[in-house]
């Protein structure tokens, strides 16, 4: 019978030897393997007296406890090994600077959006918001717009079917002036509001979309006049384009709405076909405005003797187009990645009046 102490030792002397996770798997199929040395020892056992088999067999299961036990150490320090090995080899520098990786732009229309919110947010104004859908009243009668003025005609209007028992239709609101409207038969002055928001009309070229955006805006409180409109607006205009001596001219005008009423230009210069805002003599309407007519205010429950205010809107697409130079007004809206990431802004970087607004 062969010396099991003597199968141990050479056993062990093997599984030390072993130079790899691999040579150490093939010993253990040699040795404890259906075929393996181990288990033709087991396989003797039969032919033994009682006595005799019951202590070696006894010794045959020390000695695989012996083998598996050393199999499963080398096998774990084998893995230690391996592993110090790739943390030796994969060792990251964390001085190394991060390379920002952004993928996401903020489109020009939420930048100027957000850069509005921060000029006006900083001179008291809240933002109010409006539907999209509107009433006959909210958009055009309770603003002084007579039923045959041209804003109402189809040609300007998406008007909503059906109509109403009095014979008129919702519609998607053409300017952000209902908002005016809204705001002041809900809450009682002081108001000092700005109202982006989207916008639509039936016209559709370069310079005109279906839908667009508009800023809107309303002061209304007890002494208010022509010269905190202006005031408003000239500090505003300068912000935004951050031009500390634009030129800044009020145009009278007419809306059905405010009166008086006024247009705003600012001044620029066109010379050698580049537009530059600030500098020239030429001028660039930007915006309109005006007193919120007496008539308005009554439409909305205030009293005219009581209560004054001024109100202006303007194109959101057009001041982002003049400040950010971009030429094309149906490129806002064509999603192209290629315009996003050169036009867009980073998300990161908010407008705000300590940081500057762009
Ligand atoms: N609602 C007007 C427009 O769409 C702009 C405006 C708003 C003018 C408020 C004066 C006062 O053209």
């Amino acid at each position: 019978m062969e010396n099991l102490d003597a199968v141990r030792d050479d056993w062990l002397r093997q599984i030390a030897a072993a130079g790899s996770a691999d040579a150490l798997e093939q010993l253990r199929v040699t040795i404890l393997g259906r075929n393996g040395q181990l288990t033709a020892l087991l396989k003797t056992l039969g032919g033994l007296a009682p006595d005799e088999r019951k202590t070696r067999g006894a010794a045959l299961n020390a000695l695989k406890a012996t083998v598996e036990e050393a199999l499963g150490a080398a096998k774990r320090s084998h893995d230690r090994a391996a592993l110090d090995q790739r943390l030796k080899e994969e060792r990251i520098d964390v001085t190394l600077p991060v390379k920002a990786e952004i993928d996401g732009r903020v489109h020009p229309i939420s930048q100027t959006i957000d850069e509005l919110i921060a000029i006006f947010g900083e001179m008291g104004f809240t933002v109010a918001e409006g539907p999209h859908i509107e009433d006959d009243f909210h958009n055009f009668t309770a603003l002084n717009i007579p039923a045959e003025h041209p804003a109402r005609q189809e040609h300007d209007t998406f008007y909503l079917t059906p109509r109403a028992a009095d014979g008129s239709r919702k519609v998607l609101r053409t300017h952000t002036s209902p908002v005016q409207i809204r705001t002041m038969m809900e809450t009682k002055p002081p108001i000092r509001i700005i109202v982006p928001g989207r916008t639509f009309r039936s016209d559709h070229d370069a310079t005109h979309s279906p839908m667009f955006h508009q800023v809107e805006g309303l002061v209304i409180e007890k002494n208010i006049h022509m010269g905190h409109l202006k005031g408003c607006l000239i500090e505003f205009c300068r912000t935004f384009f951050d031009v500390d001596d634009l030129p800044v001219r009020f145009r009278p005008s007419y809306f059905p709405f405010t009166e008086p009423s006024a247009e705003v230009d600012i001044g620029c210069s066109r010379e050698g076909g580049g537009l530059k805002i600030g500098a020239g003599a030429d001028w660039l309407e930007i915006l309109g405005c005006g007193m919120v007519h007496p008539k308005v205010l009554a439409n909305c429950g205030l009293d005219p003797a009581e209560y004054q205010g001024f109100a202006f809107g303007m194109g959101i697409e057009r001041i982002a187009m003049l400040k950010y130079g971009i030429p094309d007004l149906r490129t806002f809206y064509e999603s192209d990645l290629r315009w996003l990431r050169h036009y867009g802004f980073l998300p990161l970087e908010q407008p705000s009046l300590v940081s500057g607004t762009r």
